[in-house]
């Protein structure tokens, strides 16, 4: 392709996929499949690849995460991002409108806003590309996240529309409550300190240092504020409007107010309707809607005289602690889940809440039949936040966590620096067990979603399958005629599941497809704790197969990009089991991929063109994976030592002929560690 054709193919590519991302996170519309979404965008990635110079820091790739940022830049603001001031009654609020009108006069409307509880952060757009996004720090400077902010996909890199030559506005950075729960899920299933709330933890991703891990976690932003507008702009209300046409994700849960009383109506109305949004908001921002009167009004040393904020009250009720029970997950992670005497909560009747690890019981100093504070936070499962220890009867028991599995009885273990208490058991334990085939089976791993909907249970149940390999020596008479009647996921109601004909050749089907996926997916779908999506794919592509992974040394595992002690532990004790290590051989003789492809090997230009001779047995790699990793790095294989070579690479029993010649060429001769090192 020559680089006219690849630079138009670029802004085609880019435009469309800035379409599609518009019109699903900003109007909720799908107009594509994110399969389809992603050869696209692989395809522009992989045009951006080839013509470097013409990618642009708008580009749609940039939502993927660019490189780390070490320290966030210190950026003091054009206009400092003041605050606003707070109400807490009816009473304030008539105050506030009092203050107004004293002020400019009985003509004034107000616009009713939610108030978002996230972190505040300013835009800057130049000839209508994001080029500055600033948290608000102290109010007069703040940190420049914009790599980070750049991954959030509500967030236009580029305007739409008619924009100005620079453009600032504010608004909201949150965390989706369905995406925040995901998170904390998988933080609890891997023994991690589960996030206190979704603003904090808003907060916290914002400052990561890598924005990979930023894009993983789905924030969200909603925008409400021009500091400076166009001057035909007359009303807030219709700033927001303006600042729809350019793009951006604004609230359709604004009413335009006359009076108090309508005020009011909306407080009330979000006071109860804030329990079915997807986001956390902590109150309603009312602002006077002229923006002439605003100017007027002015501001104060901190926030605006033209707006305020309203809190509501935290929503809790007391009930009776009646239980504690205890259950196991896929990885064997066991959680507390306190039964509790039903209460009404925000719409809704309470009868669970979490109590996520053995810290937060012992926090709370739990005694059962306790009456107990519960809060409706960010998490769909209400938590308790308190005791009231004064209704506290004197021969009350403490709620302890328990030493043994409720399954099967082994014992429990937490390792240091976890929250999680683990199940020891973690072959033969029933839940980890269906956990495990479940991971397997689900879609990111072996994705083989013939076997979802309750069967692999049943194949479990039916004792036909007990581990991952026992999937691949299945067939049809063995399948053929099961039974069970299930509750189903989707509705609650019963289900009755037979194997006949064709849902048994979906299933054999289903499994044998599995057999194509890479080995990164194999890998993934191993349920080794700790080894996620990402870190199973840099595994593979830096071991090339599991040979090579099974031997790795601790030090060699943590060489590896992003692979930290806990992971690299984990690993070591994974392949330190027999059981598995059978299952592995078992699983190979079935056709699964161990070993990635030639095309997938880690390249990069790291060797730069220096010359190799590989000499000996090396312990962790064969020699073959070795040079071809020489190449895939840039390196070049050469046969024999000659004053041209750049180093030799020494395994066991390297003939001292060898040796000795790169001795008297004064040759550095390196260890396959060595070696290993100079590629991470
Ligand atoms: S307007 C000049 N509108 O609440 C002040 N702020 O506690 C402009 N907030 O600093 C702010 N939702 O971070 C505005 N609809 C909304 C808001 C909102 C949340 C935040 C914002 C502000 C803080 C004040």
């Amino acid at each position: 392709m020559t680089e006219l054709e690849a630079k138009s193919k670029i802004a085609e590519l880019s435009e469309e996929l800035r379409t599609y991302n518009y019109n699903y996170y900003v109007l909720s519309k799908s107009l594509i499949s994110d399969y389809d979404f992603d050869i696209k965008l692989k395809e522009l990635e992989k045009l951006e690849e080839e013509f470097p110079h013409l990618k642009t820091p708008d580009s749609p790739t940039q939502r993927v995460g660019g490189e780390p940022t070490k320290d966030f830049k210190t950026v003091v603001h054009k206009y400092p991002m003041l605050s606003l001031s707070n109400s807490y009654s009816e009473q304030d609020i008539l105050d506030f409108d009092q203050r107004v009108r004293k002020v400019i006069g009985d003509n004034v409307e107000y616009v009713c806003e939610l108030k978002y509880d996230g972190v505040a952060i300013g835009l800057t757009y130049k000839n209508g590309i994001l080029t500055q996004a600033v948290t608000r720090g102290d109010g007069t400077q703040g940190d420049d996240v914009t790599n980070n902010v750049k991954t959030i996909n509500s967030i236009p890199l580029k305007l739409r529309g008619n924009y100005p030559d620079e453009l600032e506005i504010r608004g909201e950075v949150f965390f989706p409550l369905k995406e925040f729960k995901r998170i904390n899920d998988e933080r609890q299933e891997n023994g991690l300190q589960i996030f206190a709330n979704p603003r904090n933890s808003a907060s916290g991703t914002l400052k990561m240092q890598d924005p990979k891990e930023v894009a993983a976690r789905k924030l969200d932003c909603f925008l409400y504020y021009f500091p400076e507008i166009r001057n035909d702009i007359t009303t807030h209300y219709d700033a927001m409007k303006y600042a729809d046409s350019l793009g951006f994700k604004i609230s359709k849960n604004t009413a335009l107010c006359k009076n108090t009383k309508e005020i009011f109506e909306f407080i009330n109305d979000w006071d109860i309707g804030r329990n079915n949004l997807d986001f956390e908001i902590d109150g309603i921002v009312i602002k006077v809607n002229d923006l002439e009167m605003q100017e007027s009004l002015g501001f104060t040393a901190k926030s605006p005289r033209w707006a305020i904020a309203y809190k509501f009250k935290a929503l809790r009720v007391e009930t009776k602690l009646e239980d504690v029970g205890f259950q196991v997950g896929r990885t064997g992670a066991v959680t507390p889940v306190a039964y509790l005497s039903p209460v009404l909560l925000a719409g809704t009747t309470v009868k669970r809440a979490s109590l996520h690890n053995a810290d937060i019981i012992q926090n709370l100093d739990l005694h059962f039949n306790d009456l107990v504070y519960v809060e409706k936070g960010g998490e769909i499962i209400p938590k308790i936040v308190g005791v009231n220890t004064s209704a506290r009867n004197e021969n009350a028991e403490q709620v302890r966590f328990i030493t043994n599995c409720p399954e099967c009885g082994s014992p429990l273990q937490r390792k240091d620096g976890e929250a999680a208490h683990y199940c020891t058991n973690t072959d033969n334990c029933p839940p980890q067990i269906k956990g495990k085939l479940e991971h397997f089976i689900s879609r990111k791993a072996m994705n083989i979603d013939s076997l979802g909907e309750g069967k692999i249970e049943m194949l479990f149940d039916s004792k036909l399958v007990n581990n991952i390999s026992d999937l691949y020596k299945l067939d049809y008479d063995s399948i053929f005629g099961l039974e069970k009647v299930i509750i189903s996921e989707n509705d609650g109601k019963n289900k009755k599941i037979s194997f006949r004909e064709k849902t048994v050749e979906n299933i054999l089907n289903g499994i044998e497809q599995s057999k194509k996926l890479g080995f990164e997916k194999v890998l993934f779908a191993l349920g080794i704790r700790h080894v996620g999506e990402t870190v199973a794919k840099k595994l593979s592509k830096h071991f090339i197969n599991v040979d090579n992974l099974a031997k790795a040394s601790i030090e060699q595992l943590v060489a590896v990009e992003d692979i930290g002690d806990k992971i690299a532990e984990s690993i070591i004790e994974w392949f330190a089991d027999s059981r598995h290590r059978e299952i592995i051989e078992e699983l190979k003789s079935s056709g699964l991929n161990f070993e990635i492809e030639e095309g997938d090997i880690e390249s990069s230009n790291k060797l730069d063109n220096k010359s190799f001779v590989v000499s000996g047995i090396f312990e962790n790699i064969s020699r073959n994976d070795l040079k071809k990793l020489i190449e895939s790095n840039g390196g070049r294989n050469v046969g024999s030592i000659s004053s041209k070579t750049d180093y030799v690479v020494a395994g066991k029993n390297m003939g001292p002929a060898k040796l000795e010649k790169a001795q008297s060429l004064d040759i550095p001769i390196i260890s396959e560690d060595e070696f290993m090192k100079m590629l991470s």
